[in-house]
């Protein structure tokens, strides 16, 4: 079958003037989306992505990720942009490449299954703003899940590309769950729904290149839509998989520009537009074009980005992910976690337990959010069962999942574990078989309430619907209620060269040690910087030009928390939190959390016994005032730690004497949290 795709070839005299290939390879760019969210943590501003667009828009990619996955979250989160605004915005520069982005479902740009009328308006208002392609997948591949979605993205007349995750359950694809013919069911389910398009959406790296070239053979030969294949390089076999995908037909790759690809992220697009000059499947790419774009992010973009960069090792591949056939980031995150409950010595315990964990669970694919499931699950089972009890501390996430909320798993789940899981569970103990969406309520009614006297306006009530903390936050900044902090404020090239300097004379040991008195009031407008000097951070204030510079004073603060770390279901606090996927908080109108009204430094004024956060997080709400009394084991808290609610218990029974936060604050690992009394 593959005769039909095998690579002709012509000698190349005249680069300027190729003839137009046979069968040329599409490519779709992922560098303003996967490829920031991949490598820097999806901190990717707009005014950073303007200086390439219109270059971009040159090239002749089929399509430009640049929306959705984590991009909503971050930039309402940490940058402080109305993630609407960034697609109307680069909808007026690319005038002729279509813009696409990635869409988790019903979960949409978040981490649990919203109602249909959110889905419905969410997709209705991407498209209104410009967005042409819906790459659409679900965590479980239970394509019920994108029902409502697919709907409105038809009825919007824009492109569905369904997603099959690539999962493994042993090295190669094969074995009794992700078999070819899974594959083949699972794209032909999809060509059945009328999906224009199907991505194989190896998330981890997984696909091994003679995998890929069976896989893009036997879908070519039972499909007749285009194939699009989306491989991160974390494993290093990204690049062999594209190419023997494109022996085997496959229609379309995703690329990043070189500066943006590579270790998490893809594989660069200019190799590949080389390697096919003169075949069958030449790109029709112009190479120099592609320098130049490198040159703008290399020189203007990539220096106000280089700290977010993982340089913490040298090897630019993952071989944990060779080993354990797992998501890199799902490895690290587990790290991290074992980590910080100083347990890391029992990480080859969790990498024994993690296969039966999934196993348990239905056999899973592992990404966002199933990976922390399954992760924090296994992590639960090593820490704390005994000989006599498997599951002693089964989360709030795993509970939902063995109840349908997510969807249907790819084997059934263990019933021995689906019957404790259930036992007691706030929905019912009999598990659900009919799509998620069905037994969730509309949404949008009431955060339209919610925001009364604030906004109006859809794409505002969408956006606190799906982040109703962060999300109320944010508005509050875009209305002029609040003033955004100063960490929100982009970073400029002047900035970076400040640093730059501060550095140079750090290590030069011309820095003034601290004084006790400041020598000087800064100014508002001054900055703070943390810089790194061989190892050591250094806390910098630094003020606008024009303003005296004085004090460059320099104090050596903790390392900082690192600032992407796993889900836990935290023990290390008195009390084990009860992890839960992320859900509406209370209606700010209706303040059923107290308003302290300024912090207290309760641990020297008030006795008691403190509730600590065992992690550091956002506080969510409080679920008692000061004064109310508490039973020991009642949640007091909920703190939320990487887009997770947790629900903290009171360590003791007794009265809350005080109350040391509001919602949205942060709160860092260890803090006093309240004090019972
Ligand atoms: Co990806």
């Amino acid at each position: 079958m593959s005769d039909h795709f095998a690579i002709k070839m012509q000698p190349i005299r005249d680069y300027n003037n190729r003839p137009k290939a046979e069968n040329p390879l599409k490519i779709q760019d992922l560098t303003l989306r996967d490829g920031h969210q991949s490598l820097f943590a999806t901190r990717g501003r707009t005014e950073d992505m303007i200086p390439v667009a219109e270059m971009m828009d040159d090239i002749g990619f089929w399509g430009v990720e640049v929306w959705g996955g984590a991009t909503f979250d971050t930039m309402h989160r940490f940058l402080n942009e109305d993630p609407w605004d960034r697609l109307r915005t680069l909808k007026r520069y690319f005038k002729k490449t279509p813009l696409s982005m990635l869409l988790r479902g019903q979960n949409i740009v978040g981490y649990r299954n919203y109602a249909d009328d959110v889905a419905k308006a969410f997709v209705e208002k991407a498209a209104e703003n410009g967005m042409d392609v819906f790459r659409t997948f679900d965590a479980l591949n239970d394509f019920r899940n994108f029902e409502t979605v697919m709907a409105a993205i038809k009825d919007c007349k824009r492109h569905f590309q369904g997603c099959i995750c690539y999962s493994l359950t042993e090295p190669r694809m094969g074995g009794e769950v992700y078999n070819l013919e899974y594959y083949l069911n699972k794209a032909k389910d999809l060509e059945n729904m009328g999906a224009d398009s199907i991505c194989i959406k190896d998330m981890a790296g997984l696909m091994a290149p003679y995998d890929a070239f069976e896989l893009i053979s036997a879908l070519k030969a039972a499909t007749s839509i285009p194939i699009h294949l989306h491989s991160h390089f974390t494993s290093g076999m990204a690049p062999m998989t594209h190419l023997k995908a494109v022996e085997a037909g496959v229609d379309i790759i995703d690329t990043c520009m070189t500066s943006y690809a590579y270790r998490t992220s893809h594989p660069a697009v200019e190799p590949m537009v080389m390697s096919l000059i003169g075949t069958s499947r030449d790109t029709g790419f112009d190479i120099h074009k592609l320098a130049k774009i490198n040159d703008v992010l290399e020189k203007e973009v990539l220096p106000k980005y280089k700290h977010l960069l993982d340089d913490s090792k040298v090897s630019i591949i993952d071989i944990n992910v060779l080993l354990h056939q797992t998501p890199g980031g799902m490895l690290s995150n587990l790290v991290n976690q074992l980590r910080e409950m100083d347990a890391l010595d029992r990480i080859d315990e969790v990498y024994k337990e993690l296969p039966k964990v999934r196993k348990d669970l239905g056999q899973i694919p592992l990404v966002t959010p199933t990976s922390q499931i399954v992760g924090i699950q296994t992590v639960n089972n090593v820490l704390f069962d005994t000989e006599d009890e498997k599951y002693k501390m089964i989360t709030g996430q795993v509970k939902d999942l063995c109840y349908g909320l997510y969807g249907k798993t790819a084997v059934p789940i263990n019933p021995e574990l689906q019957k404790k899981a259930l036992k007691g569970y706030e929905r019912g103990e009999t598990p659900i078989t009919c799509r998620p969406g069905e037994v969730l309520s509309p949404e949008l009614p009431k955060a339209r309430k919610d925001l009364e006297g604030l906004t109006d306006d859809m794409e505002d009530i969408i956006l606190y619907t799906l982040y109703p903390v962060t999300g109320k936050k944010f508005l509050m900044y875009k209305y002029g209620k609040e003033t955004p902090p100063d960490s929100m404020r982009p970073k400029t090239l002047d900035d970076v060269k400040k640093e730059q300097e501060l550095i140079v004379k750090a290590k030069a040991g011309k820095l003034i040690e601290k004084k006790t008195e400041p020598v000087h009031e800064m100014g508002k407008n001054a900055r703070t910087f943390k810089v790194l000097v061989d190892g050591d951070y250094f806390e910098v204030k630094v003020e606008e030009p024009g303003a005296p510079q004085s004090a460059a004073a320099a104090q050596p603060m903790p390392a900082p928390a690192r600032p992407v770390a796993p889900v836990r279901a935290a023990m290390a606090a008195p009390a084990a939190p009860i992890v839960r996927p992320v859900t509406p908080a209370p209606a700010p109108s209706k303040p059923s959390a107290p308003k302290p009204a300024e912090k207290i430094a309760v641990a020297e004024s008030v006795d008691g016994t403190p509730l600590l956060a065992p992690m550091p997080g956002m506080i969510v709400s409080y679920a008692k005032n000061i004064g109310d009394p508490v039973e020991k084991g009642q949640p007091v808290v909920i703190l939320e730690a990487m887009k997770m609610e947790n629900a903290l218990p009171a360590p003791v029974s007794g009265v809350v004497r005080a109350i040391n936060f509001k919602s949205g604050d942060s709160a860092p690992k260890n803090a006093v949290l309240c004090v019972i009394g």
